[in-house]
């Protein structure tokens, strides 16, 4: 009888064990909840971006000539002009109130025709850009009419929601990325701040929890009616010396301290040789983020020969004056470069990623023939104030990708008869880089 009255202790912590069970699945399930959240974060931001687009496509044009400017524009004019920037050439924001059609369409097909008639703005502007000549362009009247609804619609985009939202993202391809990224970094401190409040919240819970039975206990303390069973189960007493003492516990003890030690030493033996991560200080503050991310400067464009030979070049100080010769001249960072080829020394970057000698890696075959992006071995190179190396760079991670990646054989002569072969030989396994033998020691090894 009296036993059955004293049952409530001992579901007390079976209480205290569920209410941890559910309160530790409901924040499993809003932090499995929190991507979705910040998917959602994005969706709105780039609708936000397409929306003044669209507004913008009704005033100026239809949506295709916008497209077709676009891409006439980073095609032609990109590497020069920005929307809201200063280049090489001004920024061609406002260029359709600054200046009439008839006046942007003879400049664009040939500039030096128009500072040559004397027309006083045109001669302003060429002195003002110390007399650099823009090329001249062999395009249709539409397509420079395309080319300025594709600026004026960008004008619009940076003035629209997107800016007002506090993103302050320049237009541009990269638009989606940064706004995702945000979204994220939102996302992850709204589950540092639940998993704070739940710590919180469960500590109190405890806290309060040992009070009611500490309440109970007393309570029952007080009473007579209870027999031997009953009180021994009230006085009952974690005995730490006890627990100490137990082998079971120390043989535990000792083996999960043996398996941190034996975990830590394997970690720590492979790691060996590796430098993944590895982020030196460069000589000139070189932003990535800046020139390949928000100017979309082609990675060919500074690595000339990363298409076309084994190694992929760093730029000399004369590719960085195409630019720097009008650009930021004033920066103390930019002074650095001038200082290199005043003194005729070259800008001595800091290596980052290098392969032991005993292997052998090529560029050429791997961005050219294989066709894979720059991206899927050095990360988004192009959101990297600095940049630092990505992948491992060990011999499991090149094997590893060879017995994954097909092959790229489309269009390449050179396969036809392999890829029949190999169909006859294998039937449906697709035919990857290691089943043409870029696994054999040889094709890496000297
Ligand atoms: C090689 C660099 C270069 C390229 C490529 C280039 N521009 Fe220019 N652009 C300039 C420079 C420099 C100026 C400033 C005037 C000058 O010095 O001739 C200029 C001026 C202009 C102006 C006048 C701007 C103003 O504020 O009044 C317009 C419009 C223009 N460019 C449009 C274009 C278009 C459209 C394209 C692509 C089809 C293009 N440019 C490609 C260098 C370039
Ligand atoms: C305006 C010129 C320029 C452009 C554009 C550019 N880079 Fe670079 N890159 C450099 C310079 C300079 C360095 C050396 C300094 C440094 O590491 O930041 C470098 C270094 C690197 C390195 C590290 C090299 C090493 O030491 O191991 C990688 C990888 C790289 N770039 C990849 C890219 C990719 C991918 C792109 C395109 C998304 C790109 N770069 C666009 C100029 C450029
Ligand atoms: C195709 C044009 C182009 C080339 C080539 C180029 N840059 Fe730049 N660079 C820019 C532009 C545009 C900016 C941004 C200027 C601004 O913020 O107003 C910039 C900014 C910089 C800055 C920041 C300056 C500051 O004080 O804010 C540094 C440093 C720099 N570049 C270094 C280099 C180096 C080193 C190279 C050669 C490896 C190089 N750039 C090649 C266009 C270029
Ligand atoms: C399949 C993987 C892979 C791809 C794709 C790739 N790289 Fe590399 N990259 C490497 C490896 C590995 C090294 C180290 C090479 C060495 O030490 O010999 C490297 C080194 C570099 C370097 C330092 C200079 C050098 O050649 O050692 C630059 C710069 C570079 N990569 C730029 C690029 C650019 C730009 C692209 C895209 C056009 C690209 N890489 C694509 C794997 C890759
Ligand atoms: C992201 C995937 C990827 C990674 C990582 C990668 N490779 Fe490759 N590799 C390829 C592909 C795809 C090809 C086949 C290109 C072609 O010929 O079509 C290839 C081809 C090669 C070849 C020529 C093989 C042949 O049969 O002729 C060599 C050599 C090679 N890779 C070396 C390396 C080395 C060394 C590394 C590591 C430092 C590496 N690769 C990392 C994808 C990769
Ligand atoms: C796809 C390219 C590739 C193939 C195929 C390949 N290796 Fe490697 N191997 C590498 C790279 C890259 C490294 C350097 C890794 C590092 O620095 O961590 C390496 C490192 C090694 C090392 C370590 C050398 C040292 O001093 O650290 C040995 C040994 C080795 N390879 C043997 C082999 C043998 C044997 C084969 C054939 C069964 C083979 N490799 C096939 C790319 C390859």
């Amino acid at each position: 009888m009296n036993s059955i009255r004293l049952r409530p202790l001992s579901h007390l912590f079976l209480a205290l064990f569920l209410t941890f069970a559910a309160v530790g699945r409901s924040s499993a399930q809003t932090v499995g909840a929190a991507p979705a959240v910040s998917k959602e974060g994005v969706a709105p931001g780039a609708t936000a971006a397409a929306a003044p687009a669209a507004a913008a496509g009704a005033t100026t044009g239809d949506a295709a000539a916008i497209a077709a400017g676009d891409a006439l524009f980073k095609g032609n004019c990109a590497q020069c002009h920005a929307v809201n920037d200063v280049v090489v050439g001004p920024a061609l924001g406002g260029i359709a109130k600054r200046r009439p059609l008839s006046w942007i369409i003879p400049w664009v097909k040939n500039s030096s025709k128009v500072v040559a008639s004397g027309d006083d703005y045109a001669v302003k502007l060429f002195n003002q850009y110390q007399k650099q000549q823009m090329p001249s362009f062999q395009l249709s009247d539409a397509e420079i009419t395309s080319i300025v609804s594709y600026i004026t619609a960008e004008e619009g985009k940076s003035a629209g929601p997107a800016s007002t939202q506090g993103t302050g993202i320049k237009p541009g391809d990269n638009t989606g990325a940064p706004d995702a990224s945000t979204g994220e970094a939102g996302a992850g401190k709204y589950v540092d701040m639940l998993l704070i409040v739940l710590v919180v919240v469960l500590i109190v819970m405890v806290v309060t929890l040992v009070i009611i039975a500490n309440i109970m206990k007393d309570v029952l303390r007080g009473r007579k009616d209870l027999d031997g069973r009953d009180v021994e189960l009230i006085e009952q007493r974690f005995d730490f010396a006890k627990i100490y003492k137990s082998p079971v516990v120390r043989g535990l003890a000792v083996g999960l301290f043996a398996l941190v030690v034996l975990y830590e030493s394997v970690q720590g033996v492979m790691a060996i040789g590796l430098t993944q991560g590895y982020q030196p200080t460069q000589p000139i503050a070189f932003s990535h983020k800046l020139h390949a991310g928000e100017h979309q400067i082609n990675c060919a464009y500074c690595h000339t020969s990363v298409y076309k030979s084994k190694s992929a070049n760093i730029p000399s100080a004369n590719i960085c004056m195409n630019c720097h010769s009008q650009i930021k001249t004033e920066s103390p960072e930019i002074k650095k470069i001038y200082r290199a080829i005043e003194r005729k020394q070259p800008i001595q970057w800091v290596r980052i990623h290098n392969l032991p000698d005993l292997a052998y890696f090529n560029h050429s075959q791997h961005t050219q023939v294989g066709g894979i992006e720059c991206q899927t071995c050095h990360g988004p190179i192009q959101n990297m104030e600095v940049v630092y190396q990505y992948s491992a760079l060990t011999m499991g991670w090149c094997i590893n990708c060879h017995r994954e990646t097909p092959l790229n054989t489309k269009g390449n002569g050179y396969y036809n008869n392999l890829v029949k072969l190999h169909e006859t030989a294998n039937g449906a396994a697709p035919f990857t880089v290691s089943s043409n033998g870029g696994t054999e020691c040889s094709k890496c090894h000297y």
